[in-house]
């Protein structure tokens, strides 16, 4: 089994990140069970060396798609999360949604004609995880339409990922002293998800 983390763990409080506290209490939990899963892992140098798409951009991806040539480095990352058994994202809760290197990144990833493909019914998702994991911590607590949270529920139908669970560590800025808590709690969700994945 290959998994595929996007490390998106992008934070001033270095390895005390919440973020990343959080989606290493998932791999650590996941790689306790799967003792022979690959994770294979994009880093945050990666995301953030990303070049969001301009008209030219675009029109050289087209002409690339329109022959067939799935194998051109434009691809990569899209033929890496099309590849992967299962997904898992962490990014932090920022400006209501999550860091621009990972919207970037779904702009790289979401190739038509690759990881999805419209026919006469629609939108149909190629990818071949059969679950996608989003990970992510926010000062606030969690609202009900958390922007993130929607964004990748709606990314995994649309790349044809059966399922999608998420864990949100809320309120990690409301009151230090109850933070650690809600982290901890935070973790043992992403635990058990794991332990399940
Ligand atoms: C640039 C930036 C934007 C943020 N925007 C929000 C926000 O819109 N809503 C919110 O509740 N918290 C926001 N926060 C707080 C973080 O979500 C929160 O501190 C989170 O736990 C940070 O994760 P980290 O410890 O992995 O860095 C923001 C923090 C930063 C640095």
């Amino acid at each position: 089994m290959k998994i595929l983390f996007v490390d998106c763990c992008i934070s001033r409080r270095g390895g005390d990140s919440r973020t990343r506290v959080l989606a290493d209490a998932f791999l650590a939990a996941f790689r306790e069970k799967h003792q022979d899963a690959e994770v294979e892992t994009v880093s945050q140098e990666t995301l953030l060396a990303l070049k969001p798409f301009d008209a030219a951009m675009l029109d050289d991806r087209d002409a690339l798609a329109s022959v067939g040539a799935w194998d051109a480095p434009v691809f990569d990352l899209a033929r890496q999360f099309r590849a992967a058994d299962g997904i898992v994202v962490a990014a932090p809760f920022w400006d209501l949604s999550y860091p621009a290197a990972l919207r970037t990144y779904i702009e790289y990833i979401s190739a038509n004609g690759l990881a999805y493909h419209y026919d006469e019914q629609g939108c149909h998702g190629d990818c071949r995880a059969s679950r996608l994991v989003y990970l992510t911590s926010g000062g606030d607590f969690e609202h009900e339409d958390s922007v993130g949270v929607v964004h990748w529920r709606q990314l995994a139908t649309m790349f044809g990922i059966p399922r999608f669970d998420y864990v949100f560590a809320g309120g990690l800025d409301i009151d230090p002293a109850v933070a650690p808590e809600l982290l901890a709690g935070a973790c043992e969700l992403a635990r058990k998800l794991a332990a399940e994945f």
